[in-house]
């Protein structure tokens, strides 16, 4: 059983991954398998609407990083989606990777069926709110089965660290993984 956690920040070792660093911490102390997926420094271009997905389960015309990075989720049990907010929404490296794993997974039979997975979302003061609700919106859309949490997965913080300091952040996404870890040994892994 294996959950990553797909970090929407051009910023290796920032506050999204810190957060979400956090609930995988607390899955892995369940014995399941955890993976941190950096998007920075990847290419991952917007969906292009070809429709070859459409046509060719799980084919892509846009050959670029989408494709190793789609492999993990597809192989993964548990996902977590963790972006910072970017003017009140999601960075744009994690909405192309929602508009192309949405489409190409649900072309390619439903690939995100009953996983587990959920939203995490880092923002200095505003946005949490919109940016929680926009890749949540991707889970459901996409079939997961969402574990929730003692409030919502967000944390504060604007420099590199930052995020440490909101303690009840941390220990939302620690009971977020908790949760998940919970959730995926129940469903055995899921589909
Ligand atoms: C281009 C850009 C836009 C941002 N827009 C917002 C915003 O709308 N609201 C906010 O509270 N913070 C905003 N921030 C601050 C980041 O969300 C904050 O620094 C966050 O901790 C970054 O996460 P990271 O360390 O994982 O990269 C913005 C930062 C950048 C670089």
């Amino acid at each position: 059983m294996k959950a990553i956690a797909v970090i929407g920040s051009p910023r290796v070792k920032g506050n999204t991954e810190r957060l979400a660093q956090q609930a995988l911490d607390a899955i892995a102390a369940e014995e399941i398998e955890t993976e941190i997926i950096r998007l920075a420094g990847l290419t991952i271009d917007p969906c292009n609407a070809c429709n070859a997905c459409r046509r060719d389960p799980g084919g892509c015309t846009i050959q670029d990083d989408f494709q190793a990075v789609y492999s993990k989720m597809v192989e993964a049990d548990g996902i977590i989606l963790a972006s910072p907010v970017y003017f009140g929404s999601a960075t744009a490296n994690m909405k192309a990777l929602m508009d192309r794993a949405g489409y190409v997974g649900r072309h390619d039979g439903d690939r995100f069926v009953r996983k587990v997975g959920g939203p995490m979302v880092v923002a200095r003061r505003a946005g949490h709110n919109f940016t929680f609700a926009q890749l949540m919106f991707w889970f459901y859309i996409c079939g997961f089965v969402i574990p929730g949490s003692t409030y919502w997965t967000i944390g504060f913080g604007r420099e590199r660290g930052q995020v440490d300091e909101d303690s009840e952040a941390l220990r939302t996404a620690t009971n977020f993984g908790k949760n998940m870890a919970w959730l995926l040994k129940s469903l055995g892994g899921g589909k």
